[in-house]
């Protein structure tokens, strides 16, 4: 049984139908043991239908969902969860997490953590943890919960919005932190600083974004629906950036946010 968060793990944001079912069942065969779906990503179940075809032994493989906002109101979170579960063919999560804080704080953060420590002690998911948090809504969780109820706050973190504030909060209280679209939806392979670095390596750009994520001490949660690539981005053992390779990336900063929906976005750090 995995006891914490696999560092690197397998994205399925938009992708649906056969193409999520391919990536997952060919991540799994590749060597991926993390996938990261959410109820809003509509796929749960073609996710599950992976997982299953793989035949993979159940404490092999770590699952994460993330609860939609919909699902927040009391009385909501829990039959939702069991939802999931359903779809996702699986009796317990290994991590669930709540996807976006309520817009506008309508539905107060220590409510809707209230009920995912009730869905954690009725067993439906094994940790519990947060997603797109400010750093006032994180020290909101952690006051009604815990810190120790938070195993992971995943956040968009890449070379271009590097969530530096959100990094050192989460840090300052012991939690860590997953950085998702670590590729900056493959804008990473365009930027000659990591073009270079990775010549250097002799790897590719992707590899450096992920090696530069996992060396500051996050999980990374990439997709692709390609096979080279889904290999690719889980070879990343022995590459070891320099200081020098570090403090070029950290001049890349531009606060590029690429997911911030309206009416949804909380009012970021
Ligand atoms: N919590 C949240 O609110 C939230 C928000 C966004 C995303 N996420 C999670 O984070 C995951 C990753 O984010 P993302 O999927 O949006 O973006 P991403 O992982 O940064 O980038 C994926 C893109 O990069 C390409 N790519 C992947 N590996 C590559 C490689 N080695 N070389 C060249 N191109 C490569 C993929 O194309 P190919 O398919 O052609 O390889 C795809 O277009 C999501 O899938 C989701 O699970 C969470």
């Amino acid at each position: 049984m995995t006891t914490s968060i696999p560092n690197i793990g397998l994205g399925t944001f938009r992708l649906q139908g056969q193409v999520v079912i391919d990536s997952v069942r060919t991540g799994i065969e590749v060597g991926y043991r993390h996938i990261d779906t959410a109820q809003i990503y509509g796929n749960e179940a073609e996710v599950g239908q992976a997982i299953a075809d793989s035949g993979i032994a159940r404490d092999q493989l770590f699952v994460t969902t993330k609860i939609w906002i919909d699902n927040l109101a009391p009385g909501k979170l829990i039959p939702s969860l069991k939802e999931s579960l359903r779809k996702l063919r699986l009796e317990q999560l290994d991590l669930t997490l709540i996807h976006w804080p309520s817009p506008k704080d309508e539905i107060p953060v220590a409510d809707y953590m209230a009920a995912l420590a009730e869905a954690k002690a009725a067993g439906l998911t094994r940790l519990t943890g947060v997603s797109n948090f400010t750093n006032a809504q994180l020290a909101q969780a952690i006051a009604a919960v815990g810190a120790a109820e938070i195993a992971t706050q995943q956040v968009e973190i890449h070379p271009f919005l590097q969530n530096r504030k959100v990094v050192e909060f989460a840090r300052s209280q012991g939690i860590h932190v997953t950085a998702y679209m670590p590729l900056a939806y493959g804008k990473v392979m365009l930027e000659p600083v990591i073009v270079r670095i990775a010549e250097r390596h002799r790897v590719n750009p992707a590899q450096i974004a992920l090696a530069w994520a996992l060396q500051q001490g996050f999980a990374v949660i990439p997709s692709s629906t390609k096979r080279a690539n889904l290999e690719n981005n889980l070879k990343l053992q022995g590459i070891v950036l320099t200081a020098e390779d570090m403090a070029q990336i950290a001049t890349l900063e531009r606060n590029e946010r690429l997911a911030n929906p309206e009416g949804l976005a909380p009012a970021w750090d």
